[in-house]
């Protein structure tokens, strides 16, 4: 297995096929009882950012120092640029690290901190200096290499830090929620600049977060782990729109579940929820057993008509709350059975809805995405 993937990753690296920079093997990490990692399979293609996104205490951080070579796999194997590097000191690895609390020396200038991994390698000075200016360049901070670090913003602490991951042109950055210390601005603007600097240097990343909103506007794909295991890849249009089960549907965006069995007549598939009402269902999915429909808020309507336009679905309920943030407003609606959906709409004055008011809830038939239960 081994020599077959050492073989085929030369192939790439002659041919024009994208190549896997990272490679990861059923890659397994046990502290004691604890399944940090559980055998997760994952390439990461060059030039793209790959977000490693899940809850807290998913493994997100141990799968990173395992690429870093931080943390030795308790079984699997580690590739890096086609090579198997999981015997390989993290000193002798192309990657750098960019850590959540910038880890900067508190004590040196912004020059010497970036300064200091090139030193290590024995560059000569004029060859530092001339790559300092250029990653300060490239980081939005020139002429600031004079400044202690005590004395920079949060924001410039980590452009420094990236600076510092940069410059030293490692094959892979590797980033641990590289922004969750900075304010909410401060955080939408670094993201753009990641992103334009990423792109700019061709750097493939692998960037590690928890916020779903981060993984799906930076991420070229995004892996979703949960409790150690990888449980989907995709682009973040994909993972959103077709989430493979209920843990990525309800992390991923808010999402409206209806439970029931599925039941096919003549090429047409219904649901029958436990509240025996029948909805149509869009024609991927199991043609039986129990399943779950998993709308998101943006693919429901209201209207208080009970006759809705052919091709669409409708449940009735009643408006229990009304939660207005300005250009959306999202509904939360109260099913017979007691279901509780959410329906967002743009621009709420449309039809103001209030809460108490009876209405039905409406989707077209073709819209959903049926998980087997
Ligand atoms: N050195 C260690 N010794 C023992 N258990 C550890 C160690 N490092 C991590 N763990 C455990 O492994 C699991 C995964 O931890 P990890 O830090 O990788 O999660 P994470 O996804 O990065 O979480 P967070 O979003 O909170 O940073 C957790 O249960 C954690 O407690
Ligand atoms: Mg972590």
């Amino acid at each position: 297995m081994i020599g077959q993937r050492r073989q085929a990753t030369e192939q790439e690296f002659q041919g024009d096929c994208v190549l896997d920079i990272v490679h990861l093997e059923d890659v397994t990490k046990l502290f004691g009882e604890i399944r940090a990692v559980d055998g997760v399979r994952l390439d990461v293609q060059e030039g793209e950012i790959l977000c490693l996104l899940g809850p807290s205490g998913c493994g997100k951080t141990t799968l990173l120092r395992m690429i870093a070579g931080f943390e030795k796999p308790t079984a699997g194997r580690v590739w890096l640029s086609g090579k198997d590097v999981t015997a390989v000191p993290p000193e002798r690895r192309n990657t750098a690290l960019v850590f959540q609390n910038y880890a900067l020396f508190p004590h040196m200038t912004v020059f010497d901190n970036i300064a200091f991994g090139l030193k290590v390698r024995r560059w000569s000075m004029r060859e530092i200096r001339s790559a300092v200016h250029e990653v300060l360049e490239l980081v939005g901070m020139p002429g600031l290499e004079e400044r202690w670090v005590q004395q920079l913003s949060g924001g410039q602490q980590q452009r420094v830090a990236l600076a510092r991951a940069l410059v030293v042109r490692p094959s892979t950055l590797l980033l641990d929620e590289p922004l969750s210390n900075l304010d909410a601005k401060l955080r939408m603007q670094m993201r753009s600049h990641l992103k334009s600097i990423q792109r700019q240097v061709g750097i493939t990343a692998i960037f590690v977060t928890h916020d779903q909103e981060e993984a799906l506007t930076l991420g070229d794909r995004i892996a979703i782990m949960h409790e150690g295991k990888l449980v989907q890849l995709g682009c973040p249009r994909e993972v959103y729109t077709c989430p493979n089960c209920t843990f990525v549907a309800s992390f991923i965006g808010q999402s409206n579940c209806l439970q029931g069995q599925v039941e096919e007549k003549e090429g047409t598939r219904t649901l029958v929820l436990d509240s025996g009402e029948r909805v149509s269902l869009p024609a991927e999915g199991p043609a039986d057993g129990a399943a779950l429909l998993v709308l998101r808020p943006e693919q429901l309507g209201l209207t208080s008509s009970d006759n809705p336009p052919q091709g669409l679905n409708a449940l009735p309920g009643t408006v229990e709350h009304v939660n207005y943030l300005g250009e959306m407003v999202y509904y939360e609606v109260r099913l017979v059975d007691g279901t509780m959906m959410t329906v967002a709409e743009y621009g709420g004055e449309l039809h103001g809805w209030k809460e108490g008011d009876k209405v039905w809830v409406t989707w077209p038939q073709d819209t959903g995405r049926v998980l087997t239960t």
